[in-house]
């Protein structure tokens, strides 16, 4: 019992009571456990300058911003707009990196003015920015390295049919573009995925990265992305990070010797340092059975967490409003008029009107990924840190659903 309740209470708050107190549906971060995966990944890569550039894109409430700042990361932003919600918390420009793919060279030029660098993803905005610039703005490559990794298809991006980074097969190009202008690279950079578990994927990405950097005589860190795999369900497989950190922190210090020149190591992880960290407690509306199936609908759905959507993710959930008694199997169901499974066929205790259900590993792309879906509300968010609850976002109110539609006049 008492280990039951540990589960359901965080930095020794009830989950069940902040539902209460601020209502649902509510996305709620431990700001503790997001130090102490910082902390993890520092350990993991002592051996080598490694710097994190935290993917603002996965949770990017400013709140949760300035404790990366705190914890020392940098950031990894990937619009102008996420440039500037990094700023406004005092990240300084050269802690920002900007991984934009397909925007205009306006919204370089944006970046560029506001001393961000740029990690360039594309042979066209290459030679725009060797146009506008020549050498006097330092620059990153992104380059594809071809390798087929991730969770599922549509978070592998390193595979040679994605959209993203330059291939490395039209590297030979980049060389003559990066000559032409005088280009002054100093990073490479590449990202294959998302859910990435095994550190053979690094490896190979390291060694093409390694092969593409001996081309360029001016670099100062090396790129891996991010991609980590955390923990879905209980049981998964995760990714070891210490034997990552092991294999391409040696690998890097060899390279390093060869290149002749210490490099800083940078990841831009997202899910490693925020998905955990995270929970959407949602209330059972209903508890409707079919001759098939008991559904349990909720006061959310797809516009609040598409993950299960658009992955097939798999996210725990939990009845934390009744701690024993017996089990039976739910479908937890979302109040959107689409197919919203958030969960289907899993056990919990038994589940009546009212109840709260805890959503876990919703830290990283949930609210980021929210949207206003059939004009419903976006939830509040709340921050832990050191034992109290901070409200870091108000819920939406049907006054901001209206905000923006002028009412024109159609006679
Ligand atoms: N760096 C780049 C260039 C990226 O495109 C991404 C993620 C990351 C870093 C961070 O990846 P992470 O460490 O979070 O796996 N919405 C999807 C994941 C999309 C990731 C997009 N890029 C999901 O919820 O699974």
């Amino acid at each position: 019992m008492e280990i039951k309740e540990q589960q359901f209470r965080i930095q020794g708050l009830a989950l069940s009571d902040l539902a209460q107190k601020y209502g649902t549906p509510l996305y709620v971060y431990d700001g503790e456990k997001i130090l102490q995966q910082v902390e993890k990944l520092k350990t993991a890569f002592s051996e080598v300058t490694m710097r994190i550039k935290y993917a603002t894109k996965a949770l990017s409430n400013i709140n949760i911003l300035k404790l990366m700042k705190k914890a020392g990361t940098g950031v990894d932003a990937v619009s102008i707009e996420e440039i500037k919600l990094c700023m406004h918390v005092g990240f300084q420009p050269q802690e920002i990196m900007y991984t934009p793919n397909c925007v205009s060279f306006e919204e370089i030029k944006e970046a560029v003015e506001l001393g961000v660098m740029v990690n360039i993803d594309n042979i066209p905005m290459l030679e725009h920015f060797g146009t506008e610039y020549g050498n006097t703005v330092p620059l990153c490559v992104r380059l594809n390295p071809h390798i087929l990794a991730g969770g599922n298809a549509k978070i592998s991006v390193g595979h040679i049919d994605s959209k993203f980074g330059i291939s490395i097969l039209q590297l030979k190009h980049v060389l003559r573009i990066v000559e032409a202008y005088n280009l002054n690279v100093i990073g490479l950079h590449v990202h294959t995925g998302s859910d990435i578990l095994d550190a053979e994927v690094f490896l190979k990405g390291a060694e093409i990265l390694f092969d593409a950097a001996k081309e360029f005589k001016d670099l100062r860190f090396l790129d891996f992305g991010g991609g980590f795999k955390v923990a879905y369900k209980i049981g998964d497989i995760t990714t070891d990070i210490h034997e990552i950190g092991k294999k391409v922190s040696n690998a890097f210090k060899t390279f390093c010797k060869e290149y002749g020149r210490e490099l800083e190591l940078w990841f831009e992880p997202g899910k490693f340092l925020v998905s955990e960290c995270g929970y959407l407690l949602v209330k059972t509306n209903v508890v409707k059975s079919t001759p098939a199936t008991t559904f349990v609908g909720v006061d959310s759905g797809l516009n609040h967490l598409l993950r299960p959507m658009m992955y097939d993710a798999y996210h725990d959930v939990v009845n934390i409003s009744k701690l024993d008694g017996p089990e039976r199997v739910y479908t937890l169901v979302g109040y959107i008029c689409e197919t919203d499974t958030i969960a289907a066929d899993r056990k919990l205790k038994e589940v009546k009107e009212g109840d709260i259900i805890a959503i876990k590993n919703a830290g990283a792309y949930g609210y980021s990924m929210a949207s206003n879906y059939n004009s419903r509300l976006r939830p509040a968010e709340i921050l832990l840190f050191r034992g109290k609850d901070f409200l870091i976002r108000e819920r939406e109110s049907f006054e901001d659903i209206l905000r923006n539609q002028p009412m024109v006049d159609l006679e």
